[in-house]
């Protein structure tokens, strides 16, 4: 079997269903369950007794350690973090805990379960970390997309606690030999994202007639990957990645945040139009810019294509089309992760910005 950690959250969640709708090997999901874990979102795996659910933190080294003898995973993919980079700036403590403290003791967990493993065992097992692009920091408007070998340069404590996260798993290569691998992916979307990132915030604010807040002049840059192929990019690294390698993961789709609440719009307009005709466009409100925002982030995807002979499957149009159809049908879905501590959080981030 595998473990799973952070499998309640959105890829985690993703990433346990698609591995047990193409795979029967079982799966142990570990998740602390914080506010960005719903059970609700493997629903689907009610009853399925391939899927093992465990409420734990990565930063318990004990219990961890009891799961890891128990269950005898032949690999450990780690989703486990706090994800949200305004969240970060109010309130980083969680974010220092969780990402690096957490991944630290998590890696001393895997290293003395691995460690007197002996022969397939031991060569086969496999630590893959999940990170993301943001440890690379901002992009000039024209500079090449980030390559393997981009220095790091992380600008939020999100990114910050990612970036250390990957240095610590790198040094548990080189230093103890554990055979892990990295990936480093841009921005996903799709079925059971959070409402905090922009691409469910704006749909779910635009259905309900709110204003659809675009921070600062919208003209920052991201790269955008439906996250089910997110989810086939870290099957792939798992099974054929070279150990002690990073692998960079993107949709070649760089767009404007402006541009992305545009097609979110227009494609409300289509599926579900306003009562009184006008265009959810109307809604949309330039407020104040987060601190330390990065302009640009672009992933050059070439090694992993190359090595391992993956490309997203998904254009930005199919997938953002299919994320929006899942918002409109899953409406409980989306009013019960809309709690009192959701409302407290979006008058926290967006009340004290002007518009
Ligand atoms: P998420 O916030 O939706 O989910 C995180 C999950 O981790 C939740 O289920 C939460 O309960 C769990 N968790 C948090 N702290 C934990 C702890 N101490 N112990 C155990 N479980 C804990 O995040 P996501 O968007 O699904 O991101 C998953 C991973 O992918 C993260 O490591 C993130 O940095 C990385 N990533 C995300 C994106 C993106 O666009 N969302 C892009 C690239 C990389
Ligand atoms: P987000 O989804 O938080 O992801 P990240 O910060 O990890 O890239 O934000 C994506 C982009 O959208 C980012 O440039 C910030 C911007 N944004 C807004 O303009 N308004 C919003 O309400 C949110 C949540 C994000």
């Amino acid at each position: 079997m595998i473990l799973v950690t952070g499998g309640a959250g959105f890829i985690g969640a993703n990433f346990v269903l698609d591995w047990l709708a193409t795979s029967d090997e079982p799966v142990l999901n570990f998740d602390k369950l914080t506010y960005a874990g719903n059970p609700e979102n493997l629903e689907a795996l009610a009853g399925d007794d391939r899927h093992v659910f465990v409420e734990g933190d990565i930063g318990d080294v004990e219990h961890m350690g009891r799961l890891l003898s128990r269950f005898q995973p032949r690999a450990v993919v780690n989703f486990a973090a706090e994800s949200h980079v305004d969240r970060s700036i109010h309130g980083p403590e969680d974010f220092i805990q969780t990402n690096i403290v957490g991944t630290f003791r998590l890696l001393e967990a895997v290293r003395a379960y691995w460690e007197p493993l002996e022969g397939a065992a031991r060569e086969g097992f496999r630590f893959l970390h999940v990170s993301t692009d943001e440890v690379y920091g901002s992009l000039p408007p024209d500079a090449p997309a980030f390559r393997e070998s981009h220095r790091y340069a992380p600008n939020s404590p999100y990114s910050a606690s990612k970036a250390a996260s990957d240095h610590l798993v790198r040094a548990y290569h080189r230093t103890y030999g554990l055979p892990v691998l990295t990936t480093n992916c841009s921005n996903n979307y799709g079925p059971f994202q959070f409402p905090e990132k922009l691409i469910p915030l704006m749909i779910i604010n635009a259905l309900a007639g709110d204003a659809l807040p675009v921070y600062g002049d919208g003209r920052q840059i991201r790269d955008w990957l439906y996250v089910k192929d997110h989810c086939t990019a870290i099957r792939r690294v798992l099974s054929d990645g070279v150990v002690g390698e990073i692998y960079n993961i993107g949709g070649w789709n760089e767009k404007a945040n402006i541009d992305i609440v545009n097609i979110i719009c227009g494609l409300l307009d289509e599926l579900r139009p306003r009562e009184d005709g006008e265009s959810y466009r109307s809604q949309i409100t330039f407020v104040t810019d987060r601190p330390g925002h990065d302009r640009r982030y672009a992933i050059d995807a070439r090694k992993i294509e190359r090595e391992l002979g993956w490309r997203p499957a998904e254009t930005f149009e199919t997938g953002i089309r299919k994320t929006v159809a899942w918002y409109l049908e899953n409406t409980a879905w989306v009013d019960r992760v809309q709690s009192g501590a959701y409302r407290a959080w979006i008058d926290r981030n967006y009340g004290e910005r002007n518009q």
